[in-house]
C-alpha cells in the first residue's frame, strides 16, 4: 500500500512535482543542467548539515526528498527562496536544489527516503 510508482516522463525539466507517500508529501524534482552543476560545486564548508549532492541523489537529474521542513514540519514551496530550491514560508527556511538547508531555522537537510529506479519509473519501497 505504501509503494508508489512515479512516471518520471510526466515531470518537465525544471519542475518539481509533489506526490503523497505514507501520508507525507514527496517532492520529485527534475533538475536542469545548470542546477546539477551548481549543486555539485557547493563547498561543504558552507553547509549547516554538510552533505555532498552526490550522496543525496541516485541520478543527478532527479532529486527525491520528503516535502517536510526539518524545522517544524511545514511543507516548503518549490522553486522559491534565495537558493533556488525550496522555501518554507512558516519561519523562513531556505533550501537549495539538492534539498539542503542553507538559511533560516531548520537544522537539517530535507530527508531523502529510500527509493529505486527500476527503469524510467521510480519505485519507492516500503
Ligand atoms: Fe519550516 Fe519553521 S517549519 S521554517
Amino acid at each position: 500500500l505504501s509503494k508508489i510508482e512515479i512516471k518520471l516522463g510526466d515531470i518537465p525539466e525544471g519542475k518539481n512535482m509533489t506526490f503523497k507517500w505514507r501520508g507525507k508529501p514527496l517532492f520529485v524534482r527534475h533538475r536542469t543542467e545548470k542546477e546539477i552543476a551548481a549543486e555539485a560545486d557547493v563547498n561543504l564548508g558552507e553547509l549547516r548539515d554538510p552533505q555532498h549532492d552526490k550522496d543525496r541523489v541516485l541520478n543527478p537529474k532527479w532529486v527525491i526528498v520528503l516535502g517536510v521542513c526539518t524545522h517544524l514540519g511545514c511543507v516548503p514551496i518549490a522553486n522559491a527562496g534565495e537558493y533556488g530550491g525550496y522555501y518554507c514560508p512558516c519561519h523562513g527556511s531556505h533550501y537549495d536544489a539538492s534539498g539542503r538547508i542553507r538559511k533560516g531555522p531548520a537544522p537539517l537537510n530535507l530527508e531523502v527516503p529510500y527509493y529505486e529506479f527500476p527503469d524510467e519509473e521510480t519505485v519507492i519501497d516500503p
